[in-house]
């Protein structure tokens, strides 16, 4: 590798590392990182984006850089916006600023700024080059990238399993399957979603809290979904005891009993009835996404795994795989729904990855077949 492209990697990574630094704390925008460097390749300024602060990664690395910043260049780790938004164009900043080269791996997916950004830096006489660790640029703003393609959320579908790939016992005890250290990783998978998803199942077997416990900071809290068409949530039951605190949207249909949800939304659970119901998957992600909710972990079970599959409505999946055999044959399997009629048809995994966390394994990859219909 020659000594330019080993300093544009090297430096381009570091924005990219700056840029998760905003993890749990840009959604609805992308993360965004900024490192200005100057002819020797020394770094005189860094940034990385956080809604609340407003200004972009781009601004607070060419505010630290200065002077220093004349004739140096910017690695982002995403395509700089040159539309008016919450802030002015960052490519106005980058090109007053004297920048002399821009370092950028992938466009914005963001119609509004797709390919303008790096127009607008050319015709200023800046040289852009694109392309280089685009690949880790994308997955750093999956999520980011997916709602603003898809209209949807991205959705990651996380469940713990037996080795005999049980979600829990014939009783329906399925606490707990996997030890702590997976299930504080779980913790950490929450902290990067904007909501996280249950059915009515997991609610009656479980009473769960699904709060983010990571300790990390977030913008705005975790939100709880439950897909719930004969409205089985009580208010006794932790989610709706501190829904005050941690919103709850329970998704129903028209026909609900509407006694059951006044009982809901008087202790702060929000109800919304669909047409269709719950059941009705793609109104439920098209109504997430106008909450600018950009991404969704589903925590099972399984008959809400399996529809989510079914639909191919899963853009990641996680199965953390704990070393015990439940047995039993009503012991509820991981994925129910229809399934695949041969093993050509299964849901295949790509860009695996597989980690263990004490006794326990994470396998987590992309499934190969996903819905890909265009924004509408
Ligand atoms: N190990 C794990 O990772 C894990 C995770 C979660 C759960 N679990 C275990 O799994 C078991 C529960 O699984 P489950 O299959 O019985 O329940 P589930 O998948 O949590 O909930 C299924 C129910 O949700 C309602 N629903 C509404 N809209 C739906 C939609 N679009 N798709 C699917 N369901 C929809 C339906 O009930 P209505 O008709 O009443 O609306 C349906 O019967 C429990 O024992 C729990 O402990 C384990």
């Amino acid at each position: 590798m020659n000594l330019e492209l080993e300093n544009d990697e090297r430096l381009l990574r570091r924005a990219l590392e700056l840029a998760a630094q905003g993890a749990g704390q840009v959604s609805p925008s992308p993360l965004v990182g900024c490192v200005i460097a100057d002819a020797r390749g020394e770094v005189v300024g860094e940034g990385f984006y956080l809604y609340e602060q407003i200004k972009h990664a781009e601004t607070l690395a060419l505010e630290q850089a200065g002077a220093r910043a004349r004739g140096a260049t910017a690695y982002v780790s995403l395509e700089p916006h040159a539309h008016q938004g919450r802030t002015p164009p960052c490519t106005t900043a980058l090109i007053e600023a004297g920048i002399q080269r821009v370092v950028a791996p992938i466009e914005d997916a963001n119609p509004l700024v797709a390919g303008r950004g790096f127009a607008h830096l050319r015709a200023a006489g800046i040289e852009v080059q694109t392309g280089l660790l685009a690949r880790e640029a994308a997955r750093l703003n999956e999520k980011y990238i997916h709602a603003q393609r898809h209209a949807r959320p991205f959705v990651h579908l996380k469940l713990a399993t037996s080795l005999d790939g049980r979600i829990a016992t014939r009783t329906g005890d399925a606490r707990w399957i996997t030890g702590p250290q997976a299930r504080a990783r779980v913790h950490r998978l929450r902290h990067e979603y904007d909501a996280i998803l249950v059915g009515a199942g997991t609610v009656a077997a479980d009473d769960p809290l699904l709060t983010d416990r990571s300790g990390l900071p977030r913008r705005r809290p975790l939100v709880r979904i439950v897909l719930d068409d004969r409205l089985t949530l009580t208010p006794q039951m932790q989610l709706a005891e501190t829904a005050r605190t941690t919103p709850v949207i329970v998704f129903t249909n028209a026909q609900a009993d509407a006694r059951a949800a006044v009982a809901l939304t008087d202790c702060g659970v929000e109800v919304v009835r669909l047409p269709k119901g719950a059941r009705d998957l793609n109104a439920v992600l098209a109504h997430l996404y106008r909450r600018e909710l950009q991404s969704v972990l589903v925590e099972g079970g399984a008959t809400v795994a399996g529809r989510f599959l079914d639909a191919a409505f899963v853009n990641k999946i996680s199965f953390f795989i704990a070393p015990l055999i439940i047995g039993g044959s009503d012991a509820p399997p991981a994925v129910a729904g229809t399934g695949a009629q041969l093993v050509a048809d299964a849901t295949r995994l790509r860009d695996v990855e597989i980690t263990q966390h004490e006794e326990d394994v994470e396998i987590t990859g992309y499934p190969k077949k996903q819905r890909s219909e265009a924004r509408g």
